[in-house]
């Protein structure tokens, strides 16, 4: 039998693409961050989203059938071996649920690369990149790549205290300079990230100001540049986390009050948006609207799973 080159080609580029299409997302390494006990490090596998993924996209998950979607910063990805990497803080039943899962098991979909790309290119001055708690994941790829660019990059690592600390080797990797706060003092520097940004601000020119984490520590970033009293102004990006359904800017769930009276969707216009034109204040009001649906839904996540376990141990 005579085989068609051509067409053998051809045959193998559609398994490959097949191959790269497959569902669901194997997860391939799983690991505990910090001490705390809830903060997670994952890769999956994703060869289309790691093709394409830059530093401030996230996608979106859901777990199982009955799941939620919800959005995760993509913390760092691996084109050639097709994969990318989560990092998340248990919060509420998705999170949870995902944290139970384990090397090998599957998430049912991810959609992603969402959100624009931050905008990689040689500043003039320094830029100081901010991470909060699980904030510090999402500000690797933006430390890495503007390194890559050729910037000055230092970084600002806050958490309340030692516990929920991670990756400080990672960022140190991709900063000329680390600073590191925590609440209680436990390590670094006692106190929050706007005391070191004030004196760095104050001590030499920066070109931009990135922060990722709790709207609070965003919002004291947002006013500490925006350029008062003996402090000058320099331009900060911040992460919008709000509550984001579809990704794609239908929904509406995500969408923000700024400063002018304008709307924006978080989802489409960032996640990565101007801190000073952000109304966190409204965004702050609004970031507690489901809080009774989130409670009972975990509370009925944590029943099922001691019921199960009380059956296993019964069976056993
Ligand atoms: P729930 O009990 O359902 O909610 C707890 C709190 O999480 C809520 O009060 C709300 O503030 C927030 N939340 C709930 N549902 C959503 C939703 N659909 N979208 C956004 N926030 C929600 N967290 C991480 O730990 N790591 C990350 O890398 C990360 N990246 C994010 C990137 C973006 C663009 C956004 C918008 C959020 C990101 N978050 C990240 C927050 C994460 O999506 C929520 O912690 C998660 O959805 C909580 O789900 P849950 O069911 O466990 O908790
Ligand atoms: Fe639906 Fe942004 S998540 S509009
Ligand atoms: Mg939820």
């Amino acid at each position: 039998m005579i085989l068609n080159p051509i067409r053998r080609d051809y045959k193998l580029i559609i398994v490959k693409k097949f191959d790269d299409y497959k569902l669901p997302f194997e997860i391939l390494e799983k690991k505990e961050l910090g001490a705390s006990g809830i903060v997670f490090e994952m890769i999956l596998k994703t060869p289309l989203i790691a093709r394409k993924a830059y530093a401030g996209n996230f996608i979106l998950l859901r777990i199982n059938e009955t799941g939620e979607r919800f959005p995760l910063t993509i913390a760092d990805y691996d084109r050639e071996k097709g994969t990318i990497t989560i990092v998340f803080q248990v919060v509420g039943k998705s999170t949870k649920l995902l944290s139970h899962l384990e090397v090998g098991d599957k998430i049912l979909d991810v959609v992603g690369p969402l959100g624009n790309d931050i905008h990689i290119k040689k500043y003039q001055y320094p830029v100081v990149i901010i991470g909060g708690g699980v904030g510090i994941a999402p500000c690797y790829p933006q430390a890495k790549e503007l390194k890559e660019a050729g910037n000055k990059v230092i970084s600002i690592l806050g958490a309340r205290n030692t516990g929920l600390l991670f990756w400080k080797d990672k960022m140190s990797s991709v900063s000329d300079e680390l600073i590191i706060c925590t609440d209680d003092g436990s390590e670094g520097m006692k106190g929050v990230v706007t005391v070191p940004l004030t004196e760095i601000i104050k001590r030499e020119k920066i070109s931009i100001v990135i922060a990722i984490g709790p709207l609070i520590m965003m919002k004291f970033v947002a006013l500490t540049t925006k350029g008062s009293g003996d402090l000058p102004k320099v331009k900060t990006f911040v992460s919008l986390n709000t509550i984001m359904i579809d990704g794609t800017g239908m929904c509406g769930g995500c969408r923000f009050s700024t400063l002018d009276g304008g709307v924006q969707f978080a989802c489409v216009d960032g996640p990565d948006v101007d801190g000073h034109i952000v109304d966190f204040d409204n965004l702050l009001k609004r970031a507690n609207r489901f809080v009774d649906q989130e409670k009972e839904s975990l509370e009925c996540y944590d029943e099922e799973c001691r019921a199960l376990k009380k059956h296993k141990s019964e069976a056993s």
